[in-house]
């Protein structure tokens, strides 16, 4: 097992239309396209014709197929090639498995045996789906994503208090294919109308309970508030999904769906502002982490050295996991 052997979300399906576009993704370079308009005739090609090198995705999509620009052969989805001068000739492009889920298209080496990864979110709403990219490998970008001792420092937002992070608890669970954590302390304060737009109480108790798993690399963040007092929970609760897909060994893609449990739409009426408001939140706090990553002066991936703290158990046990599940190592 190897890393492209995994499902990892590529592009958003709403950017591929009817021209090819290239993709990179754990340093391979591949051509998506269209054959027509229905979703069972996507195609995911290496971006090279095997003719003589040419870049598919500078052709074109013509009666199904991906016509290279350079001497006309033509691909149809699962690599099968025609050559208009040599009628005769059998090329074949190397051809990916694909697929259009969540919004997003998805790939992997062909006929690889891992299962689709498991995304629950029936009754949540989609709040926002965004792509960031950190200057970063995946190893140092997902450390980023799975600690909230960055949160008082890089977020406006998201998580804990300065002056309280020493009371925030970190409970780490894991098994041999995931790695768990629950973070329970106070919400940082929050300007005036967010507390109405997550219907949450100054003072309240913010929990982040996300779990990260390994085939590809993602984590699920639950996050949800109580009243600190009667330990109520708040009606609202976010469900966030971040996919980590290395584009090259230095470069981290990161797709993240954000659901909540009550759209605020619901709540306000149909409201296309709340909706985007919402959604530029997301895109705030993420690119936060993301300027953060490329500013890091060791991207090492290496643990070994470092002075870690209560919060970076999970570090570790990502690592491993990373290795033997993602990597297939060891
Ligand atoms: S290089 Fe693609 S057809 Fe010749
Ligand atoms: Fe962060």
């Amino acid at each position: 097992m190897a890393e492209l052997d995994h499902w990892h979300p590529v592009l958003f399906a709403d950017a591929l239309g009817s021209k090819p576009a290239p993709v990179r993704v754990c340093e391979h370079e591949l051509v998506l396209f269209r054959a027509s308009n229905g979703k069972a005739s996507l195609g995911a090609l290496a971006d090279v014709c095997p003719h003589r090198g040419m870049r598919l995705s500078e052709g074109r999509v013509e009666g199904g197929r991906l016509v290279c620009p350079y001497h006309g052969w033509s691909f149809a989805p699962d690599g099968e090639g025609k050559s208009p001068a040599t009628p005769a000739a059998r090329p074949c492009a190397d051809a990916f498995d694909v697929v259009e889920r969540f919004g997003l298209i998805w790939i992997k080496r062909r006929g690889s045996p891992v299962v689709f990864p498991t995304i629950d979110v029936s009754g949540y709403h989609l709040i926002g789906k965004t792509r960031h990219r950190a200057e970063a490998p995946l190893e140092v970008t997902l450390d980023n994503f799975i600690e909230v001792e960055h949160t008082p420092e890089v977020h406006a937002l998201l998580g804990y208090p300065r002056e309280r992070m020493a009371e925030v608890t970190c409970e780490v669970t894991s098994t041999d294919t995931s790695v768990r954590v629950v973070n329970e302390g106070p919400q940082k304060a929050l300007p005036r109308p967010l507390y109405s737009l997550l219907q949450i109480e100054p003072g309240d108790t913010f929990v982040d309970d996300w779990t990260t798993w390994f085939s590809p690399v993602y984590t699920i963040y639950d996050q949800y508030w109580f009243d600190p007092a009667t330990r109520q929970r708040r009606p609202n609760a976010l469900r966030i999904v971040v996919f980590f897909v290395p584009v090259t060994a230095e470069r981290t893609d990161i797709f993240a769906l954000s659901y909540a449990l009550v759209a605020p739409w619901e709540r306000y009426g149909l409201n296309a502002f709340t909706y985007l408001l919402t959604r530029a939140f997301v895109v705030m706090e993420l690119r936060r982490d993301v300027t953060l990553l490329g500013k890091l002066a060791d991207k090492r991936p290496e643990l070994r050295g470092r002075t870690l703290s209560r919060f970076d158990k999970p570090l570790g046990l990502a690592r491993k996991r990373i290795e033997t599940i993602y990597r297939g190592r060891g």
